[in-house]
Parts: structure tokens; sequence; C-alpha cells
């Protein structure tokens, strides 16, 4: 069936779906509650968002998939709906003309960001550092396009924003490069123990009663295998320490933030990021980015706040979490009033033959260029990232 009619067949189907009882009630909540419940001006226009419409037709196409199981009817093959979607979520141009400023009301970002929606969850990933200080600028004195990266929180059920939350994230820095982790391949020289000592872009901050945490931070580079990406952890019930770290609590949201293709691209013209040769893997290449980007939208809006890209953008998303949910964390390793240390049970050290590390598990490890080995690690990271999703909730 052409994409056409196959996507107003499904918009057709809907008065099936809200004549249906049962699940209809939720299906429909999690799309139609805007953030705040202001008058049904504001409804309107957040029911006519491109966006809006597409995660509607999503939902339908969804209900529609159900009762035609429950019918007995033939499920349409789910890889008719899922590539064309991540395809449609990368064409979305999520440039803003908002003006933005540091001294901004942050919330005002959120007027337009859609509806609330649980965000995808994939697993955190192998290069991350648990119990990292509790920071607003996180760059670390590094050169790169100053980013400004806002953060809402909500209930996905209630669209109700969540304060006193901890929201966690890390890059790799604007030559492609994360810190704080040793022996990954491709991020160090493995034998060399001082990158360990690295917090460069790794931080985490609360949410404030708007359920909003930013961050100073720095345009991610790129590096072999993976799509331009930042990691996220949203902790809830963590107590901060003395020592400006937190602990305890549960990983309610474990996801991954992603930029229009367009931007990175403009983003490489700029150096330092010009001068980083590791090949450039595009969004819609990138599997766990098809993986996001099937189920909602992982790209965040921009605004920039000069006239050029070089003078730093303003992104923002809104995470719809489960306030229940309490995802698996597995941390490369830890950040200590001693540094960084490796943890000997993480997926680097499992990597490298079961905390056998460092030394020669990555002994004539072929470098920037890439082979095989780091084609091995960027596979592994897929990998651990798919199980982690297949696990979670
Ligand atoms: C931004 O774009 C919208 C829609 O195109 C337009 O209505 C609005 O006036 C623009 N705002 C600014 C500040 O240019
Ligand atoms: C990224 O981190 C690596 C390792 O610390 C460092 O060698 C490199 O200079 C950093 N890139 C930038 C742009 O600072
Ligand atoms: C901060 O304090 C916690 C709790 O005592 C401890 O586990 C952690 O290692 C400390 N972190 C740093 C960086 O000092
Ligand atoms: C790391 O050290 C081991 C053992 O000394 C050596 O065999 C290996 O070549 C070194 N790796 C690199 C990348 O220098």
């Amino acid at each position: 069936m052409a994409l056409k009619a196959f996507l107003s067949s499904l918009l057709l189907a809907a008065p099936l779906a809200l004549a249906h009882p049962g699940h209809k009630e939720e299906v429909y909540a999690h799309a139609a509650l805007p953030l705040e419940r202001k008058s049904l001006a504001h409804c309107e226009a957040e029911f006519n968002h491109p966006e809006f419409i597409k995660k509607t037709v999503e939902i339908h196409a969804r209900e529609l998939q159900r009762l035609r199981r429950q019918l007995g009817i033939e499920v349409p093959e789910k890889r008719d709906i899922s590539p064309r979607d991540y395809i449609s979520v990368s064409r979305i141009d999520h440039k803003s003309n908002k003006t933005v400023s540091k001294n901004m009301d942050l919330s005002t970002l959120f007027s337009d960001a859609g509806a609330c929606m649980l965000m995808p969850a994939v697993d955190q990933g192998p290069l991350y550092v648990q119990g990292e200080e509790i920071r607003k600028d996180i760059t670390g004195g590094e050169k790169g396009i100053k980013l400004t990266l806002v953060i809402q929180v909500v209930d996905y059920r209630t669209c109700q924003t969540v304060p006193n939350a901890y929201v966690d994230i890390w890059s790799s820095n604007a030559t492609g490069i994360y810190v704080g982790v040793q022996g990954y391949p491709g991020m160090g020289d493995p034998n060399d123990s001082s990158i360990l000592k690295g917090t460069t872009l790794r931080g985490v901050q609360p949410t404030d009663s708007h359920g909003i945490a930013s961050f100073d931070s720095l345009f991610p580079g790129h590096y072999q295998g993976r799509a331009t990406h930042i990691h996220a952890i949203v902790y809830l019930g963590a107590t901060k320490q003395a020592n400006n770290t937190i602990t305890g609590g549960r990983a309610a949201h474990i996801g991954q933030l992603y930029f229009d293709q367009g931007l990175i691209t403009a983003a490489d013209k700029i150096a330092p990021y010009s001068s980083n040769r590791m090949p450039i893997t595009q969004n819609t290449a990138d599997f766990l980015f098809m993986q996001g980007a099937n189920g909602d939208d992982p790209i965040v809006r921009y605004a920039l706040v000069g006239k050029t890209l070089d003078e730093g953008l303003f992104a923002w998303i809104r995470f719809g979490i489960n306030q229940q949910a309490n995802k698996p964390v597995s941390p490369a390793a830890y950040w200590t009033a001693n540094g960084g240390v490796m943890n000997p049970n993480g997926p680097v050290a499992k990597m490298n033959g079961g905390g056998g590390f460092p030394g020669g598990g990555w002994g004539g490890f072929p470098g920037w260029g890439g082979g095989r080995k780091r084609r091995a690690a960027a596979a592994a990271e897929r990998e651990e990232e798919v199980r982690g999703e297949e696990e979670a909730e």
C-alpha cells in the first residue's frame, strides 16, 4: 500500500479505536494532555502541530494493530511502519526562531515543545561514570561550540513536571573523545590511567520547580560507529551528599539525545570539530537512533545564541518519564574522592577480558582510523544498549 493511503487508512480507523473501551483512555491520555492544562486554545496549537499529528498516526497505528490482532485479522508488518517513522523524525527541522539568552526564563522554551510522551529508553552504553559532581558548567575549559542544554522532566502519564529529580549527562568532547573511562578503543591510550582523572562533559543537575535541569556544555563531537549524541539518566529519590554528589535513588529514565543532521554538518566545519578525522555516522544509519526515533522524537530543538553557530546554541528537550521505572545502571567507572576508578564488573572492563585491565587487552589498537577492534567495540555498544532496552520495565 502506498504510504499516503496507508496513513490515511490509519487515520480513518481512529474512530474504531475511540469506540473501543479498555486501553483507549491510557492511549489517548499520553498524547492529548498538554504539559500545563491551560485553555483549549493552547491545546489546539498543540494538536495541529505536525509532530502531534505524527504521534497521533503512530498511536492509532498501534491501537489499530491491537484491534486487528484481537479480531484475528492479519497485522501489518512492523517493518511497514517503523523505518518510515525514524526517517520522518530525521526530516523534522528542529531549529527554532526563539530568541535565547542566559537570563531567559527557561520554561518558555517548552511552550511549544509538543505533547508529552514517554521518551524512548535505551541502556546507558559502555561509557557511563557514576558519582560525578553536581555542577552546571561541565565544559572543563575545553574548546568547542558552547551548548546550553535544557532538559525538562515530566511524568508521561500526568504531564506534570518532576521537580527534585537529578539529571546526569555525559558526552564525547569536540574531537569525539569521552574522558573518565580507561581502555575503550579509540578513547585515548589504553595504558594511560590519567584519562580516569577527567570529568569533562560529565555532570549532574537537579530539576527545579518547572522540572528543568540545565547545563553549560559543549556540542559533542562525532566518533566512529555512532551518530552524534548525549547520554542522560534521570534519577529519582537520590540523596545529595556533602561532597556535592548524589547517591541512592533509582534511574527512572536512561536515554540519548540527538541533533539535526544539518546542525551536525555545520558544526563539523568549525574548529576543533573540523580536525576530527573519525568517520561520521549519520542519524539514519545509527541503529540506536532508529530505535529511539521510532517511538518518539529524541532530537533536541535548538536556537542560536548569536548570528552564527560558533557563538553557541541553546538546545532543549522534554523528557516524559515513567516515575515508577527502575532501570539497571552499569557504570564503566566510578568518580570517587581519589578520582576515577574503573568498575571491574563494568562494560569496558568486561570488554577487555573480565577485569584484566588495563594493559594488553587492546594492545596493537589500530588507532583513530578504525579497525576491527574498534568496530567490534561499536557493535558491543549497540548490543549492550539493545539488551538494556529489552530488560527495561
Ligand atoms: C517564529 O516563527 C513563527 C512561525 O513561523 C512566527 O509566527 C513567529 O513570529 C516567529 N518569531 C520570531 C521571533 O521571529
Ligand atoms: C578531547 O579529549 C582528549 C582526551 O582528554 C584530548 O586529548 C582532546 O584535546 C580533547 N579535545 C578538545 C577539543 O579539547
Ligand atoms: C562523595 O561521598 C559519597 C558518600 O560518602 C562517596 O561514596 C563518594 O565516593 C564521594 N565522592 C567524591 C568525589 O568524593
Ligand atoms: C599497553 O601495554 C602493554 C603491556 O605493556 C603493551 O603490550 C601494549 O602494546 C600497550 N598498548 C599501547 C597502545 O601502547
